[in-house]
């Protein structure tokens, strides 16, 4: 499918700009010459809905809270009609939000699925281990579904998923947000034109941030690979997926190192505690201080569940911290996850990509280095230079987005149309090419643990 299907023409020219003194072309000329279309966004097969799609959210979490607040914004596309979720919080949020019927709000998803079918399609947003049971369910049950990446723990559970997907002939979105960034679509969209002629290799860098590193994969849900998922399914299967997309080719072989090198025992300062909040002694000049991230800078604070009146944040924050695993020392978790790894791809074309993922970095935002044939690029997911050969010429773009990159509710849009149609044609990706991207990542495991060059076989 072509990237420029899904942007408004404003949005798209305004991010182009030409590098000074080195003019090739204004973005419009050089949609016209490589006959590329000027709207990112649009894509001629999506109708108006004579409906909205009725949807049950499963985990009405962070990820979950903003695929559903597209309902929000587009009500005549999609209609929220229950929610299942242990945290009675959450579910009173979303009932409130969306306006849903008592008898409609749960508190797990086998509760939902105990129900005849009563909506078009499910959401599911519940952690890592609990996708595969709720999906296959609501596959056998006839509800279409969009599922959170990574797909399921396994190698195994992917497999299943996709068999089940094929034998019921339902639809199954994957969370790839990151293809639905408008720099990816641009990316993607120039590399099918050949506007860089052949892609030879790839370099990709995933900069996790040291904060978020140590919020999600030191001290957060994710922090232990046997409870979780490995890292590099949970944080870098958008990776593969965008390098597998970008190259657009299987992908044959796959080696990884990486290690846990900072976050445990061994590296605890003399002084600290097993809390933050526990006096310990370095806690002023520990950059990982759960007091300076969440009480004094505020931030990351959607897993406290707080209330709007902002009054009685300190006391709730600081509840928190000395109860939840987000005020714990960094050097005292029970965390496995490597804090660096770096990945080489070969694909059946010859391309091949490096990947690395880093926690120990200021900054977010991948950065993408795209070495072709005929020019390269060079990119930092807000911004990108295209660099021709032949003429040194380059051209610039650059646009702000979300935090995310912007790719969440362009993906649910995708998705309901997939939905509303019966067609998963729709989808950026289809499931078996999710899967693939998810069996690159464990095959990258394994070759981490194994020291070894691992085959990817789909
Ligand atoms: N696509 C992306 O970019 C992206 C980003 C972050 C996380 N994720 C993935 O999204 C998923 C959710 O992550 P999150 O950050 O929203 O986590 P979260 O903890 O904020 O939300 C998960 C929710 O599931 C609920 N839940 C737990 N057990 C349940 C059950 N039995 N039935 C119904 N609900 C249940 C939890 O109470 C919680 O509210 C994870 O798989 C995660 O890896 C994807």
């Amino acid at each position: 499918m072509s990237v420029r299907q899904f942007i408004s023409p404003e949005n798209l020219l305004k991010p182009f700009s030409i590098v000074k003194n080195t003019a090739l072309h204004g973005w419009k000329e050089v949609a016209k010459r490589f006959g590329l279309q000027e709207d990112l966004y649009y894509n001629p097969l999506h109708k108006k809905l004579s409906k909205p799609v009725t949807v049950i959210l499963v985990g009405a979490g962070h990820r979950g809270s903003i695929y559903a607040d597209y309902a929000v914004k587009n009500p005549r596309e999609m209609n929220i009609v229950a929610v299942a979720d242990p945290n009675p919080y959450r579910v009173q949020k979303m009932a409130k939000i969306h306006k849903i019927i008592p008898a409609h709000c749960f508190g797990t998803w086998e509760e939902v699925f105990k129900r005849e079918k009563f909506a078009d399609a499910v959401i599911i947003a519940t952690p890592d281990h609990l996708h595969t049971a709720p999906c296959l369910k609501a596959l056998e049950m006839g509800y279409d579904v969009l599922l959170e990446k990574p797909i399921a723990p396994t190698e195994e559970e992917c497999r299943l998923i996709l068999a089940k997907t094929k034998e019921t002939g339902r639809i199954v979105g994957v969370c790839h947000v990151l293809r639905y960034t408008p720099y990816f679509r641009e990316l993607k969209e120039i590399l099918d034109a050949k506007m860089i002629g052949e892609v030879i290799s790839i370099q990709h860098l995933e900069p996790i941030e040291y904060i978020h590193m140590s919020h999600s994969y030191v001290r957060g849900n994710w922090r232990n690979s046997k409870v979780a998922t490995p890292i590099i399914l949970a944080k870098s299967c958008h990776d593969t997926d965008i390098i597998r997309w970008l190259v657009n080719e299987h992908s044959e072989n796959v080696h990884c190192f990486g290690n846990l090198k900072w976050f445990k025992s061994a590296n605890a300062p003399a002084g600290s505690t097993e809390r933050c909040t526990g006096g310990c002694a370095v806690e002023h000049d520990c950059p990982y201080s759960a007091l300076q991230i969440y009480y004094r800078d505020r931030k990351r604070l959607y897993v406290f569940d707080l209330p709007g009146d902002k009054s009685k944040w300190d006391k709730l924050i600081l509840q928190g911290l000395n109860t939840t695993n987000y005020g714990r020392c960094v050097y005292r978790m029970d965390n496995d996850q490597p804090d660096h790894l770096t990945v080489n791809l070969l694909f059946r074309n010859g391309v091949t990509a490096a990947f690395s993922m880093e926690a120990f970095v200021s900054y977010e935002g991948r950065r993408t280095r795209i070495m072709g044939s005929m020019g390269d690029i060079n990119g930092d997911m807000e911004t990108f230079v295209l660099t021709t050969f032949r003429t040194g010429k380059k051209l610039s773009w650059s646009m702000k987005t979300d935090a995310h990159g912007g790719g969440d509710h362009p993906l649910v849009r995708d998705w309901i149309q997939a939905v509303s149609q019966q067609n998963p044609a729709l989808l950026s990706s289809s499931i078996d090419v999710s899967v693939e991207s998810h069996i690159m990542a464990f095959a990258a495991e394994r070759s981490r643990k194994n020291l070894t060059i691992e085959n990817i076989i789909v």
